[in-house]
């Protein structure tokens, strides 16, 4: 039995889930692009690494021609990612349980000019006929999920046979603990996040979801890692003065962005194919 399924058995994860902090998904006003803002850091940090790997995988290696293709983004927030979806070419929905962000996603592609219909709705109950996707997306969301095996199987029962999941989480590693939540949520002199935006047992290892796909009917593919573009000294150093207010998120996301590499230990990327 894989650490998750122990870590489900224990309902350690329940226990988890409710100490996650959602208030700037519920937030009124535009916690998405405002430049100087944290969630920002998710279209300049993490945007340009994610959209290029799945661009490549899905356009060279598997051919597939996104005009008349239907592409879902489970947890698409203020619609950061769902516009590099539409921008791709596919005929894009992005679902999210919160009302608020979804108002800005709708108000925002306005003013991008792009077609997108967003609903709200949650992973656990996608609010889609079974084998109507061609691709589904869900990218910084699987590790805040109540339900993760009911969310992988519920995108396993909306995706056509032959369709494509892409993803990307975070890692359940000793590194994933020290960078992803002490630095960057919990040690004021570093932290730029609230405490409990992300719960480190909520991180999913690898093997673990590689293991939940082949279980819901999909051949799993790959997994690619991420690296920052400049040394944890660096990032130290412009993550404290951020702190000390001697800069802003917007001159942190002019700074720092990810980069593919083969370390998996924190941001991890990668996709499965959906079984005919
Ligand atoms: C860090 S944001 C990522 C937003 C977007 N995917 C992106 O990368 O720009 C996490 C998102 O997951 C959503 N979320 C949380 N629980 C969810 C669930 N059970 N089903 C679907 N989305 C969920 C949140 O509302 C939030 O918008």
């Amino acid at each position: 039995m894989c650490d998750y399924e122990l870590a489900l058995e224990g309902e350690i994860l329940h226990h988890a889930y409710d100490r996650i902090d959602n208030s700037m998904y519920q937030a009124e006003n535009d916690q998405w692009w405002q430049p100087d803002s944290a969630l920002f850091l998710l279209k300049t940090f993490i945007n340009p690494v994610r959209v290029g790997y799945f661009a490549k995988k899905l356009f060279n290696g598997l051919n597939i021609d996104p005009h008349g293709s239907t592409a879902l983004e489970v947890g698409c927030g203020g619609g950061i990612f769902c516009e590099e979806i539409a921008r791709m070419g596919f005929d894009t929905t992005g679902i999210d349980p919160f009302a608020q962000s979804l108002q800005i996603a709708i108000k925002h592609a306005e003013t991008s000019g792009l077609e997108i219909n967003y609903k709200q709705g949650t992973g656990e109950a996608l609010p889609f006929r079974d084998s109507s996707c061609d691709v589904v997306f869900c990218c910084d969301v699987l590790e805040h999920v109540r339900d993760l095996p009911k969310v992988i199987s519920e995108i396993s029962r909306v995706l056509k046979p032959g369709g494509v999941f892409c993803y990307d989480t975070i890692n359940r590693t000793w590194i994933s603990k020290l960078i992803a939540i002490n630095i960057a949520q919990r040690w004021g002199w570093w932290a730029f996040m609230p405490p409990d935006f992300h719960i480190w047992k909520m991180f999913i290892k690898p093997d673990e979801i590689k293991l939940l796909l082949q279980q819901n009917n999909f051949e799993w593919r790959e997994h690619r890692g991420t690296a920052p573009n400049v040394s944890y000294p660096e990032i130290l150093y412009y993550l404290h003065k951020r702190a000390k207010g001697e800069l802003t998120y917007k001159d942190l996301s002019e700074k720092l962005f990810l980069i593919e590499s083969e370390n998996l230990t924190i941001i991890y990327m990668g996709y499965a194919i959906k079984k005919q």
